[in-house]
């Protein structure tokens, strides 16, 4: 196994000692959005990762990650498609149950799928509804900054927890394209001001993805709530990375912002390799395999 590297481990973490502590810390219970309130005010970073079945999210669940997203990037991670676009609430919801039901502590939220919220607020509840009722899931995401914020108010005037996104949205990667954002002093600006607008319409936490480090850091210092980020540099609370990123098992090329921890696509095409060598050479099954 390998030795991780100091700061690795919730005990290397001078942040993480607090019984409550999000990684880390001893509780047992399902993580709430009041805990991550309670994280922002002690200064305690946190990770998060995305999940898209219930064996990984039980995993990332039992190695301590506090919050799993069932992000619509499993349009590329999980489905096969190019985008995240195609994803539809039908598997949005059945795959934010199956995360639901492999994890016991984690507090998981699911992403508004393109096109399940931008009609309105009405269209948002009834989508988030579906997810928080036949899913089980503790929040919901959606993009956008002004443009969201009816939807955001809607929600969580009917209970339903909201996690922002904003900076570059891949859902509207046909305007924005694939580009750091926030970018300029009128476009700083105007993302200081969605950020503290979807705050104001009561927002639990705000994801910043590509966006300059010094902007996603004087966001984070100007909101109350915890700011997550995803190539924002290090001055965010939080941060999140794709799984498949994270562990090298995304084919071809992975944004630059991503660190890579293991070479999972490696090792499980030597796995295939090696039984596919023992199937052919008669070498599998052996005698301990085998029933009489
Ligand atoms: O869908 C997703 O995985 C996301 C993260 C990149 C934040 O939205």
């Amino acid at each position: 196994m390998t030795q991780l590297p100091a700061g690795h481990s919730p005990a290397d973490n001078p942040r993480t000692d607090h019984p409550k502590a999000l990684y880390g810390g001893t509780g047992t219970r399902r993580i709430t959005v009041r805990d991550l309130a309670g994280a922002k005010e002690r200064g305690e970073k946190w990770p998060m990762l995305t999940a898209y079945d219930a064996m990984t999210a039980s995993v990332f669940d039992a190695a301590g990650i506090p919050v799993l997203l069932v992000g619509d990037s499993m349009g590329n991670a999980h489905l096969g498609y190019e985008s995240t676009v195609p994803v539809t609430m039908d598997h949005m919801t059945m795959l934010s149950a199956a995360v639901v039901r492999g994890t016991h502590r984690a507090l998981v939220v699911a992403d508004l799928t393109f096109g399940s919220y931008q009609e309105g607020p009405v269209q948002a509840l009834r989508s988030a509804t579906r997810l928080v009722k036949e899913a089980g899931v503790g929040a919901v995401k959606l993009e956008g900054g002004e443009r969201s914020l009816p939807q955001t108010e809607i929600l969580v005037e009917a209970g339903i927890p909201v996690m922002a996104h904003m900076g570059l949205t891949p859902q509207s990667f046909n305007t924005l394209g694939y580009r750091v954002q926030g970018r300029g002093d009128e476009a700083a600006d105007r993302l200081i001001r969605d950020a503290k607008a979807a705050q104001a319409a009561g927002a639990f936490a705000l994801v910043l993805e590509l966006v300059p480090a010094e902007v996603a850091a004087e966001i984070t210092r100007s909101l109350q709530i915890p700011v997550i980020g995803i190539g924002a540099g290090p001055g965010t609370d939080a941060q999140v990375l794709v799984w498949t990123d994270m562990v090298g098992l995304t084919e071809g090329r992975v944004p630059r912002f991503t660190k890579q921890y293991a070479d999972l696509r490696r090792t499980l095409g030597d796995a295939a390799r090696a039984f596919a060598g023992d199937v052919v050479g008669g070498t599998f099954p052996a005698e301990e395999h085998t029933f009489h």
